[in-house]
Parts: C-alpha cells; structure tokens; sequence
C-alpha cells in the first residue's frame, strides 16, 4: 500500500518531467546503462504459458542492456509452479557471463511465491 500511495503521489509531476517512458519488452527504448537497477514484477516467468523462453531470455538481456542489476519476481507461473523456463534462464545466462542467483524475499503474493530471481553484469 505504501508503494501505491508513492507512485500516485510521484506520478502527475514526474508524468510531466518525463520519467514515466512506455516500452514493451523484449525491447526497451532506452540507452545502453542508463539504470542502475532494473525490476520486472508479475510479468516474466507469471506468464511462462502465453510467453516462450526465447521471450524471456531476449527481455532479460533487454533490462540487463539498459541496467547493472535485474531483478524478476516471483518466479511461480500462474498455476502457482516454479516457471518451466528458470533453469534455462539461469543457465544461458551463466554461460553468457552473468551473475545469477536465486534469492528468498520477504514478501509473498502467490502461495509460495517468495522467491526472486537476481541478475548482476
Ligand atoms: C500482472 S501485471 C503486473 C503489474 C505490476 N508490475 C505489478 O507487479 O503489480 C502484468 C503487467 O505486464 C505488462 N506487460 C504486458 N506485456 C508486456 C511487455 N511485452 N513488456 C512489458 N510489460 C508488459 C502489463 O501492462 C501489466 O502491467
């Protein structure tokens, strides 16, 4: 509740200062580093049946283009499993010089959902 508030109370003035920027991944129009840390919450991994792994491997190197750190969460599908695509991910990633870790989190929203994926440069 308290990000809500945070964000309705940012978002007229930082609307028109022009820090809210509309993209769709897997490509993003922004600069190469502009961020230092980059979140995706409720969309990789959640949709694993309506999206494929060439999907979410091409997204994450997209948010790790424009950011030193990524993090994805949770990493259930909708039907509350771990995503058919997180060892694979994690795996090309290695392979690819990527740091990548799964990490517990305090929060939860899906039974069991308490799990984030962190991917450092
Ligand atoms: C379940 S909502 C999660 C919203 C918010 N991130 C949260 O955690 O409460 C899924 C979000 O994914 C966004 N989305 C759908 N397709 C997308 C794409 N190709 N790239 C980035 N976001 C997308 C939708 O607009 C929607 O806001």
């Amino acid at each position: 509740m308290n990000a809500i508030h945070q964000f309705i109370q940012d978002y007229d003035s930082s609307k028109q200062a022009g820090r809210y920027q509309i993209s769709a991944l897997p490509t993003l129009n922004l600069g190469d580093d502009d961020f230092d840390l980059a979140l995706c919450s409720h969309f990789l991994f959640l949709y694993s049946e309506h999206y494929d792994f060439p999907f979410h491997y091409q997204s994450i190197l997209e948010m790790l283009r424009v950011s030193q750190e990524v993090r994805i969460f949770p990493l259930l599908t909708l039907m509350l499993q771990r995503s058919p695509y997180l060892e694979q991910v994690i795996q090309a990633l290695s392979q690819a010089g990527y740091q990548a870790e799964v990490t517990r989190v305090e929060y939860e929203l899906q039974k069991g959902g308490n799990e984030m994926l962190v991917i450092r440069k």
